[in-house]
């Protein structure tokens, strides 16, 4: 009697978990801009224009060229190019916690690319992650983002890559162990964690937000770096946007949160940095940003960094100072930099180096000798008690083509030691940040190892 009670107990308990997995599965939201308030309706119900494809300004383009605006806005070269190998010739390692993956040769070489591949081919790859094989695709490849697409806009990228060059060349096989290397498991982490539909714009919000909305998550995968993943390496659709480590780099917050995320920046400020890099006051685009501005963001149209701008405003702010890759925004107003320092005996170790090989290009007062990109003030990277961005600049250098030129900055991870790395960052976020920083040099030797592979 007692016995069947427990087991009825039991049996109830597990009933109850079970509807509610299969609840949370079917109202949970799917769409990573289902944050905003409106009713979602299919692309052909929606009446205020169409917020996919290219921008106006190319819209009597050829199939090619407005293929190739595309696949800059999906920036896919990223990912598909080695260090050094030639475009979308593949081949660019990406270090798992379990082995490595390789990026894939998407040119048109019939051997070692795509050039095999039917438009349906290309159109599973891209919107259910699924390979010509049959087999599923690692989500390092953001298909999450791409399955947002219209087939139309996939097969104006597919027409673009096929335009181009074969390039032969076979990157390495990808070395994953047992068992994740079980490539139908991710069958069912695609339930969970991917959108596995078309954008739905929102009849609530603004043409230029419904916009802004496909530009950012069908197209610019911004989350990919700057919403940090669960255990399950999901993107936290609860933390959508508040900042992430990606390759030993914190990708900010850049909700609208205006003391941790991106609120207090102006519209104009906003639309300067993804158009070109830099934000008067604010902020150089360096790093994984620096290049998603060189090869993807600078090609976009005034309008459609504009629409980009309207939706990353709508973004809830998440107030987060514990996030590994949370740092306060400095005040807009550039600091006057910190009583000046003078030189001569008793300099510290920082100061001598700052002044040899650093304020040529910065000025004493980080206000930028060589161009307005170099200015240091306002700047959060040197508003980071843990120096991380900073660190990563100054061992790996920058450089930085744009409409006005190319900007530049000299690597000294090999010129300088662990020690006079961390010197020159405490100096560094002391002067011109409101969080120094207390690097000592076996921090920076484990940083190098994130970063010099
Ligand atoms: C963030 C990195 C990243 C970006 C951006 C990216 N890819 Fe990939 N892609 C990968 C990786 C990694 C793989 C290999 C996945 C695997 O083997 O499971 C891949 C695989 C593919 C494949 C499968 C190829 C094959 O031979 O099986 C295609 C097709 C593809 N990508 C096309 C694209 C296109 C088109 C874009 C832009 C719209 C793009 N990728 C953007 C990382 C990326
Ligand atoms: C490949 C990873 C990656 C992608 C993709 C990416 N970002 Fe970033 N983003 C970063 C990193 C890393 C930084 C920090 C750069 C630095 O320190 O200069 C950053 C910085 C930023 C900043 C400046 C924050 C500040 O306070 O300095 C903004 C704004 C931003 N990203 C917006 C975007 C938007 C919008 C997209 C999508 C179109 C995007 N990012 C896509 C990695 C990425
Ligand atoms: C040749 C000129 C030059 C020299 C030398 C130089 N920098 Fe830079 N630095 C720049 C430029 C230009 C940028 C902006 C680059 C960009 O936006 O891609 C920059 C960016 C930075 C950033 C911002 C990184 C971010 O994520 O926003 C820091 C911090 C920095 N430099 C520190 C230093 C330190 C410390 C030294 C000396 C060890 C130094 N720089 C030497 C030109 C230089």
């Amino acid at each position: 009697m007692r016995h069947s009670r427990k087991l009825l107990a039991l049996l109830g308990l597990v009933a109850v978990v079970a509807i509610a997995a299969v609840g949370w599965l079917v109202l949970r939201p799917r769409g990573p801009a289902d944050f905003a308030s409106g009713t979602r309706v299919e692309l052909a119900d929606y009446r205020e224009g169409d917020p996919t494809g290219v921008s106006p300004r190319l819209a009597g383009a050829d199939l090619v060229m407005r293929g190739e605006y595309l696949t800059r806005a999906a920036d896919c070269i990223a990912c598909h190019t080695a260090p050094g190998g030639k475009p979308f010739a593949g081949g660019m390692a990406f270090p798992l916690p379990f082995g490595s993956l390789y990026s894939t040769n998407i040119t048109p070489d019939k051997d070692t690319g795509i050039g095999g591949w039917s438009d349906e081919d290309f159109v599973k790859a891209l919107h259910e992650g699924v390979g010509r094989d049959g087999k599923h695709l690692y989500p390092a490849f953001p298909y999450t983002s791409y399955t947002l697409m219209t087939r139309s806009d996939v097969l104006a990228v597919k027409a673009y890559l096929f335009s181009l060059k074969p390039v032969r060349n076979r990157p390495p096989a990808s070395d994953i162990p047992f068992p994740f290397n079980q490539r139908y498991l991710i069958w069912f982490w695609n339930g969970l964690f991917s959108p596995g539909q078309r954008f739905q714009p929102n009849t609530g919000q603004t043409s230029e937000w419904n916009r802004g909305a496909y530009l950012v998550e069908a197209l610019g995968h911004c989350g990919e770096c700057h919403t940090p993943r669960n255990l399950l390496y999901g993107l936290s659709s609860g933390r959508k946007f508040a900042g992430a480590i990606i390759n030993g780099w914190k990708a900010y917050n850049i909700t609208s949160d205006p003391a941790w995320g991106i609120g207090a920046w102006s519209d104009a400020q906003l639309t300067d940095y993804l158009s070109s890099g830099h934000a008067e006051g604010r902020s150089s685009a360096v790093g994984p940003m620096g290049e998603a501005v060189e090869n993807s963001l600078r090609f976009l149209s005034e309008d459609d960094i504009g629409a980009m701008t309207a939706y990353l405003r709508s973004v809830p702010a998440i107030r987060d100072s514990a996030g590994l890759a949370a740092v306060p925004t400095p005040p807009a107003q550039v600091p006057a930099a910190k009583a000046a320092d003078s030189g001569g005996s008793g300099q510290s170790l920082g100061l001598r180096v700052f002044e040899g090989a650093c304020a040529s290009c910065h000025n004493f007062d980080g206000s930028g000798a060589v161009s307005v990109y170099a200015s240091l003030a306002g700047n959060r990277t040197v508003n980071d008690a843990a120096a991380v961005n900073a660190t990563q600049a100054i061992l790996q250098g920058a450089r930085l083509r744009t409409a006005h030129g190319e900007v530049f900055m000299s690597a000294f991870g090999t010129a300088y030691s662990d020690a006079e790395i961390a010197a020159v960052l405490n100096y560094v976020t002391g002067r011109f940040g409101a969080n120094t920083s207390a690097i000592k040099p076996d921090e920076v030797a484990k940083r190098r190892t994130a970063t010099m592979r």
